[in-house]
Protein backbone atom coordinates (compact mmCIF):
# COMPACT_ATOMS: atom_id res chain seq x y z
CA UNK A 1 0.00 0.00 0.00
CA UNK A 2 1.42 3.49 -1.15
CA UNK A 3 2.26 5.66 1.35
CA UNK A 4 -0.71 7.69 0.42
CA UNK A 5 -2.78 5.19 1.99
CA UNK A 6 -0.34 3.87 4.89
CA UNK A 7 -2.36 4.80 7.88
CA UNK A 8 -5.29 2.06 6.48
CA UNK A 9 -2.72 -0.38 7.56
CA UNK A 10 -3.00 0.70 11.07
CA UNK A 11 -6.32 -0.56 11.55
CA UNK A 12 -7.05 -3.76 13.42
CA UNK A 13 -8.70 -5.96 10.96
CA UNK A 14 -9.46 -9.20 11.63
CA UNK A 15 -8.64 -11.73 8.47
CA UNK A 16 -11.91 -13.02 7.08
CA UNK A 17 -11.97 -12.86 3.30
CA UNK A 18 -10.26 -15.04 0.88
CA UNK A 19 -8.08 -12.13 -1.39
CA UNK A 20 -7.05 -11.41 -4.05
CA UNK A 21 -10.65 -12.74 -5.47
CA UNK A 22 -10.35 -13.75 -9.34
CA UNK A 23 -11.05 -11.89 -12.25
CA UNK A 24 -12.87 -13.64 -15.15
CA UNK A 25 -14.19 -12.85 -18.69
CA UNK A 26 -17.77 -12.84 -19.59
CA UNK A 27 -17.53 -13.98 -23.22
CA UNK A 28 -20.79 -14.95 -23.74
CA UNK A 29 -22.83 -11.94 -21.89
CA UNK A 30 -20.31 -9.58 -24.07
CA UNK A 31 -22.01 -11.05 -27.23
CA UNK A 32 -25.35 -10.69 -26.11
CA UNK A 33 -24.84 -7.25 -24.84
CA UNK A 34 -22.55 -6.51 -28.14
CA UNK A 35 -19.11 -5.17 -29.26
CA UNK A 36 -17.56 -4.77 -25.59
CA UNK A 37 -15.70 -6.62 -22.78
CA UNK A 38 -17.23 -7.81 -20.03
CA UNK A 39 -15.50 -8.75 -16.95
CA UNK A 40 -16.66 -9.49 -13.51
CA UNK A 41 -14.81 -9.51 -10.02
CA UNK A 42 -15.70 -12.22 -8.18
CA UNK A 43 -16.03 -10.54 -4.60
CA UNK A 44 -19.13 -13.15 -4.37
CA UNK A 45 -16.45 -15.52 -4.03
CA UNK A 46 -14.60 -14.05 -0.69
CA UNK A 47 -15.18 -17.57 1.34
CA UNK A 48 -16.82 -16.98 4.61
CA UNK A 49 -20.46 -18.31 4.48
CA UNK A 50 -21.21 -17.97 0.64
CA UNK A 51 -19.11 -14.49 0.60
CA UNK A 52 -19.88 -11.25 -0.48
CA UNK A 53 -18.62 -7.72 -0.27
CA UNK A 54 -19.93 -7.22 3.40
CA UNK A 55 -16.92 -10.18 4.09
CA UNK A 56 -14.13 -7.33 3.68
CA UNK A 57 -16.20 -4.86 5.44
CA UNK A 58 -16.30 -7.06 8.09
CA UNK A 59 -12.79 -7.46 8.67
CA UNK A 60 -12.68 -3.91 10.02
CA UNK A 61 -15.58 -3.86 12.06
CA UNK A 62 -14.65 -6.80 13.89
CA UNK A 63 -11.29 -6.28 14.05
CA UNK A 64 -12.28 -3.13 15.94
CA UNK A 65 -14.47 -5.55 18.11
CA UNK A 66 -11.68 -7.79 19.12
CA UNK A 67 -9.27 -4.51 19.76
CA UNK A 68 -12.14 -3.79 22.35
CA UNK A 69 -12.33 -6.92 23.58
CA UNK A 70 -15.52 -7.59 22.83
CA UNK A 71 -17.70 -10.91 23.50
CA UNK A 72 -20.82 -9.62 21.56
CA UNK A 73 -21.29 -8.59 18.28
CA UNK A 74 -24.80 -6.87 17.35
CA UNK A 75 -26.29 -5.72 13.90
CA UNK A 76 -29.74 -4.55 12.04
CA UNK A 77 -30.79 -5.27 8.54
CA UNK A 78 -33.42 -5.93 6.11
CA UNK A 79 -34.99 -9.54 6.84
CA UNK A 80 -32.98 -11.24 4.32
CA UNK A 81 -29.54 -9.36 4.52
CA UNK A 82 -26.44 -10.67 3.96
CA UNK A 83 -24.59 -8.38 6.07
CA UNK A 84 -25.87 -9.81 9.13
CA UNK A 85 -25.89 -13.39 8.14
CA UNK A 86 -22.11 -12.44 7.47
CA UNK A 87 -21.57 -10.82 10.52
CA UNK A 88 -23.47 -14.49 12.32
CA UNK A 89 -20.79 -16.35 10.46
CA UNK A 90 -17.64 -14.46 11.46
CA UNK A 91 -18.73 -14.08 15.04
CA UNK A 92 -18.83 -18.06 15.30
CA UNK A 93 -15.68 -17.89 13.55
CA UNK A 94 -13.99 -15.06 16.14
CA UNK A 95 -15.65 -17.14 19.00
CA UNK A 96 -18.83 -14.05 19.45
CA UNK A 97 -22.33 -13.98 20.75
CA UNK A 98 -24.14 -12.60 17.85
CA UNK A 99 -27.06 -10.57 18.12
CA UNK A 100 -28.97 -9.71 14.87
CA UNK A 101 -31.93 -7.44 14.46
CA UNK A 102 -34.58 -7.98 11.10
CA UNK A 103 -36.22 -5.54 10.08
CA UNK A 104 -39.28 -5.73 8.25
CA UNK A 105 -38.74 -3.24 5.38
CA UNK A 106 -39.91 -4.85 2.35
CA UNK A 107 -43.84 -5.03 2.37
CA UNK A 108 -45.88 -7.85 1.37
CA UNK A 109 -43.45 -10.31 1.05
CA UNK A 110 -43.76 -14.07 2.19
CA UNK A 111 -42.90 -17.00 4.16
CA UNK A 112 -39.88 -17.88 1.78
CA UNK A 113 -38.86 -15.00 2.38
CA UNK A 114 -39.20 -14.82 6.00
CA UNK A 115 -37.31 -17.85 6.75
CA UNK A 116 -35.70 -19.45 4.03
CA UNK A 117 -32.53 -17.93 2.29
CA UNK A 118 -29.68 -15.95 4.86
CA UNK A 119 -32.63 -16.00 7.41
CA UNK A 120 -32.15 -19.78 7.53
CA UNK A 121 -28.52 -19.33 7.92
CA UNK A 122 -28.64 -16.64 10.93
CA UNK A 123 -30.32 -19.82 12.60
CA UNK A 124 -27.65 -22.37 11.23
CA UNK A 125 -25.18 -19.87 13.01
CA UNK A 126 -26.85 -19.70 16.50
CA UNK A 127 -27.61 -16.08 16.35
CA UNK A 128 -29.98 -14.83 18.37
CA UNK A 129 -32.92 -13.05 16.76
CA UNK A 130 -34.89 -9.75 17.46
CA UNK A 131 -37.34 -8.17 14.96
CA UNK A 132 -37.92 -4.69 13.88
CA UNK A 133 -41.19 -4.27 12.58
CA UNK A 134 -41.82 -0.45 11.84
CA UNK A 135 -40.54 -0.44 8.10
CA UNK A 136 -37.77 1.78 6.62
CA UNK A 137 -36.57 3.54 9.61
CA UNK A 138 -32.65 3.52 9.97
CA UNK A 139 -32.49 6.01 12.98
CA UNK A 140 -35.12 3.76 15.03
CA UNK A 141 -33.63 0.51 13.55
CA UNK A 142 -30.08 1.81 15.20
CA UNK A 143 -31.55 3.29 18.41
CA UNK A 144 -33.17 -0.19 19.28
CA UNK A 145 -30.33 -2.09 18.64
CA UNK A 146 -28.58 0.50 21.19
CA UNK A 147 -30.87 -0.21 23.26
CA UNK A 148 -30.73 -3.97 23.10
CA UNK A 149 -26.52 -3.80 23.36
CA UNK A 150 -27.09 -1.62 26.52
CA UNK A 151 -29.38 -4.54 28.07
CA UNK A 152 -26.84 -7.21 27.31
CA UNK A 153 -23.96 -4.92 29.15
CA UNK A 154 -26.40 -4.65 32.21
CA UNK A 155 -25.99 -8.69 32.05
CA UNK A 156 -22.21 -8.08 32.09
CA UNK A 157 -21.41 -8.94 28.20
CA UNK A 158 -19.07 -6.45 26.38
CA UNK A 159 -21.08 -5.79 23.28
CA UNK A 160 -20.12 -3.99 20.10
CA UNK A 161 -22.50 -2.77 17.45
CA UNK A 162 -21.72 -2.70 14.12
CA UNK A 163 -23.69 0.56 13.38
CA UNK A 164 -26.23 0.83 10.03
CA UNK A 165 -27.59 5.09 9.58
CA UNK A 166 -24.65 7.36 8.77
CA UNK A 167 -22.99 9.39 11.16
CA UNK A 168 -20.53 6.66 12.67
CA UNK A 169 -16.87 6.06 11.01
CA UNK A 170 -17.18 4.51 7.97
CA UNK A 171 -14.82 1.57 9.02
CA UNK A 172 -16.62 -1.05 6.25
CA UNK A 173 -15.55 1.53 3.55
CA UNK A 174 -11.83 0.63 4.64
CA UNK A 175 -12.63 -2.65 3.17
CA UNK A 176 -12.98 -1.70 -0.54
CA UNK A 177 -10.40 1.17 -0.08
CA UNK A 178 -8.12 -1.70 -0.05
CA UNK A 179 -9.74 -3.86 -2.38
CA UNK A 180 -8.97 -0.82 -5.15
CA UNK A 181 -5.42 -1.16 -4.45
CA UNK A 182 -6.03 -5.15 -5.24
CA UNK A 183 -7.73 -4.38 -8.47
CA UNK A 184 -5.13 -1.71 -9.48
CA UNK A 185 -2.90 -4.74 -8.87
CA UNK A 186 -4.75 -6.85 -11.25
CA UNK A 187 -5.25 -4.42 -14.01
CA UNK A 188 -1.05 -4.24 -13.69
CA UNK A 189 -0.48 -7.85 -13.44
CA UNK A 190 -2.99 -9.05 -16.51
CA UNK A 191 -2.15 -6.06 -18.72
CA UNK A 192 -5.85 -4.68 -19.06
CA UNK A 193 -7.50 -1.06 -18.34
CA UNK A 194 -11.02 -0.80 -17.08
CA UNK A 195 -12.67 1.84 -19.04
CA UNK A 196 -15.47 1.31 -15.88
CA UNK A 197 -16.43 -0.64 -12.80
CA UNK A 198 -19.77 -0.90 -12.15
CA UNK A 199 -20.92 -2.07 -8.78
CA UNK A 200 -24.09 -1.88 -6.01
CA UNK A 201 -24.51 0.80 -4.07
CA UNK A 202 -26.75 0.20 -0.63
CA UNK A 203 -25.25 1.75 2.36
CA UNK A 204 -22.66 3.31 0.08
CA UNK A 205 -19.61 1.72 1.39
CA UNK A 206 -18.48 -0.48 -1.20
CA UNK A 207 -19.14 2.10 -3.84
CA UNK A 208 -17.28 5.18 -1.46
CA UNK A 209 -14.58 3.16 -0.32
CA UNK A 210 -13.49 1.82 -4.10
CA UNK A 211 -14.26 5.23 -5.72
CA UNK A 212 -12.02 6.41 -2.84
CA UNK A 213 -8.70 3.67 -2.66
CA UNK A 214 -8.86 4.26 -7.03
CA UNK A 215 -8.58 8.25 -6.65
CA UNK A 216 -6.21 8.26 -3.83
CA UNK A 217 -3.87 5.97 -5.46
CA UNK A 218 -4.47 7.63 -8.71
CA UNK A 219 -6.15 5.80 -11.03
CA UNK A 220 -8.78 7.84 -12.94
CA UNK A 221 -11.28 4.71 -13.89
CA UNK A 222 -14.69 5.77 -14.09
CA UNK A 223 -17.13 3.84 -11.01
CA UNK A 224 -20.96 3.77 -11.74
CA UNK A 225 -23.29 2.85 -8.29
CA UNK A 226 -26.14 1.19 -9.25
CA UNK A 227 -29.12 2.28 -6.99
CA UNK A 228 -30.28 -0.48 -4.75
CA UNK A 229 -31.63 1.23 -1.81
CA UNK A 230 -32.63 5.19 -2.41
CA UNK A 231 -32.91 7.32 -5.00
CA UNK A 232 -29.62 8.91 -7.03
CA UNK A 233 -29.83 12.10 -5.39
CA UNK A 234 -29.72 11.09 -1.90
CA UNK A 235 -27.55 8.39 -2.57
CA UNK A 236 -25.23 11.06 -4.10
CA UNK A 237 -25.33 13.04 -0.59
CA UNK A 238 -24.05 9.70 1.16
CA UNK A 239 -21.36 8.78 -0.73
CA UNK A 240 -20.03 11.97 -0.20
CA UNK A 241 -20.14 12.13 3.60
CA UNK A 242 -18.71 8.39 3.44
CA UNK A 243 -15.85 10.26 1.24
CA UNK A 244 -15.15 12.99 3.75
CA UNK A 245 -15.76 10.47 6.67
CA UNK A 246 -13.44 7.73 5.05
CA UNK A 247 -10.38 10.99 4.31
CA UNK A 248 -11.21 11.99 8.23
CA UNK A 249 -10.45 8.45 9.32
CA UNK A 250 -6.97 8.35 7.15
CA UNK A 251 -5.76 11.62 7.93
CA UNK A 252 -5.60 13.00 4.26
CA UNK A 253 -7.35 15.02 2.14
CA UNK A 254 -10.60 13.80 -0.01
CA UNK A 255 -9.45 12.62 -3.56
CA UNK A 256 -12.91 12.37 -4.58
CA UNK A 257 -14.06 15.17 -6.36
CA UNK A 258 -18.27 15.86 -6.69
CA UNK A 259 -18.23 14.86 -10.88
CA UNK A 260 -16.69 11.72 -9.56
CA UNK A 261 -19.93 9.77 -8.16
CA UNK A 262 -21.20 8.53 -10.49
CA UNK A 263 -24.96 7.08 -9.99
CA UNK A 264 -27.69 5.48 -11.50
CA UNK A 265 -31.24 4.33 -9.97
CA UNK A 266 -33.08 3.36 -13.02
CA UNK A 267 -33.39 -0.06 -11.68
CA UNK A 268 -34.57 0.59 -8.61
CA UNK A 269 -37.94 0.82 -8.77
CA UNK A 270 -40.13 -0.22 -6.95
CA UNK A 271 -37.77 0.55 -4.14
CA UNK A 272 -35.75 -1.55 -2.03
CA UNK A 273 -36.15 -5.77 -2.21
CA UNK A 274 -38.84 -5.44 -4.51
CA UNK A 275 -38.04 -6.69 -8.28
CA UNK A 276 -38.59 -5.54 -11.63
CA UNK A 277 -39.03 -7.02 -15.36
CA UNK A 278 -35.09 -5.42 -15.97
CA UNK A 279 -33.72 -7.13 -12.70
CA UNK A 280 -34.99 -10.59 -13.73
CA UNK A 281 -33.79 -10.45 -17.10
CA UNK A 282 -30.70 -10.04 -15.50
CA UNK A 283 -30.49 -12.78 -13.00
CA UNK A 284 -31.85 -14.94 -16.12
CA UNK A 285 -28.35 -13.58 -18.38
CA UNK A 286 -26.34 -13.93 -16.05
CA UNK A 287 -27.13 -17.52 -15.09
CA UNK A 288 -27.89 -18.72 -18.65
CA UNK A 289 -24.95 -16.62 -20.28
CA UNK A 290 -22.26 -17.01 -17.66
CA UNK A 291 -23.19 -19.74 -15.02
CA UNK A 292 -23.37 -16.62 -12.15
CA UNK A 293 -25.82 -16.42 -9.48
CA UNK A 294 -27.54 -12.57 -8.87
CA UNK A 295 -29.73 -11.93 -6.11
CA UNK A 296 -32.61 -10.25 -6.24
CA UNK A 297 -31.96 -7.27 -4.33
CA UNK A 298 -28.53 -6.36 -5.06
CA UNK A 299 -26.58 -8.05 -7.80
CA UNK A 300 -29.50 -8.22 -9.98
CA UNK A 301 -30.10 -4.60 -10.00
CA UNK A 302 -26.58 -4.10 -10.56
CA UNK A 303 -26.06 -6.45 -13.15
CA UNK A 304 -29.55 -5.11 -14.79
CA UNK A 305 -27.70 -1.22 -14.54
CA UNK A 306 -24.25 -2.71 -15.79
CA UNK A 307 -25.65 -4.47 -18.82
CA UNK A 308 -27.91 -1.49 -19.98
CA UNK A 309 -24.85 1.08 -19.69
CA UNK A 310 -22.78 -1.91 -21.76
CA UNK A 311 -25.49 -1.75 -24.39
CA UNK A 312 -25.26 1.71 -24.58
CA UNK A 313 -21.48 2.29 -23.97
CA UNK A 314 -18.71 3.03 -27.09
CA UNK A 315 -17.89 0.25 -29.11
CA UNK A 316 -14.92 -2.18 -27.64
CA UNK A 317 -15.38 -0.04 -23.93
CA UNK A 318 -13.96 -2.48 -20.85
CA UNK A 319 -16.22 -2.99 -18.33
CA UNK A 320 -15.65 -4.28 -14.91
CA UNK A 321 -18.76 -5.77 -12.83
CA UNK A 322 -18.51 -6.10 -8.45
CA UNK A 323 -20.39 -9.24 -7.82
CA UNK A 324 -20.85 -8.46 -4.03
CA UNK A 325 -22.38 -11.82 -3.47
CA UNK A 326 -25.98 -11.88 -2.14
CA UNK A 327 -26.27 -15.77 -3.87
CA UNK A 328 -28.44 -17.03 -0.37
CA UNK A 329 -31.40 -14.42 -0.96
CA UNK A 330 -32.52 -16.18 -3.90
CA UNK A 331 -34.05 -18.87 -1.37
CA UNK A 332 -35.96 -15.69 -0.02
CA UNK A 333 -37.42 -15.30 -3.37
CA UNK A 334 -38.04 -18.69 -4.34
CA UNK A 335 -41.90 -18.27 -5.42
CA UNK A 336 -41.16 -15.34 -7.30
CA UNK A 337 -38.21 -16.88 -9.06
CA UNK A 338 -39.93 -20.75 -9.61
CA UNK A 339 -42.69 -18.51 -11.12
CA UNK A 340 -40.12 -16.31 -13.38
CA UNK A 341 -38.57 -19.44 -14.69
CA UNK A 342 -40.91 -22.01 -15.13
C1 LIG B 1 -25.02 -8.73 -1.96
C2 LIG B 1 -24.88 -7.27 -1.69
N1 LIG B 1 -24.44 -6.48 -2.67
C3 LIG B 1 -24.32 -5.14 -2.50
C4 LIG B 1 -24.66 -4.54 -1.30
C5 LIG B 1 -24.51 -3.07 -1.16
O1 LIG B 1 -23.30 -2.77 -0.51
P1 LIG B 1 -23.17 -1.46 0.34
O2 LIG B 1 -24.15 -1.57 1.48
O3 LIG B 1 -21.77 -1.45 0.80
O4 LIG B 1 -23.52 -0.33 -0.55
C6 LIG B 1 -25.12 -5.34 -0.23
C7 LIG B 1 -25.53 -4.74 1.03
O5 LIG B 1 -25.99 -5.33 1.94
C8 LIG B 1 -25.23 -6.74 -0.43
O6 LIG B 1 -25.67 -7.55 0.54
Amino acid sequence: MTNRLGRLMQFPRAELAHKPTPIDQMPNLSVVVGNTQLYVKRDDCTGLAFGGNKVRQLEFYLGEAVAQSADTVLITGAIQSNFVRLTAAASCKLGMQCHIQLEDRVAGVDKAYKNSGNVLLDRMFGANLHYYDKGEDEIGADRRIRSIAQSLKEQGRRPYIIPLAPGHPPLGSLGYVLSAQETINQMETNNFRFDEIVVASGSGHTHAGLLFGLRALNCDVKVTGICVRRDAVAQRKRIHSHCTEIARLLEMNSPVEESDINLNDDFLAPGYGKTNPPTMKAVKLAAQMEGLIVDPTYTAKSMAGFIDIARCAEPERVMLFVHTGGQPAIFGYEPKLTEYFT
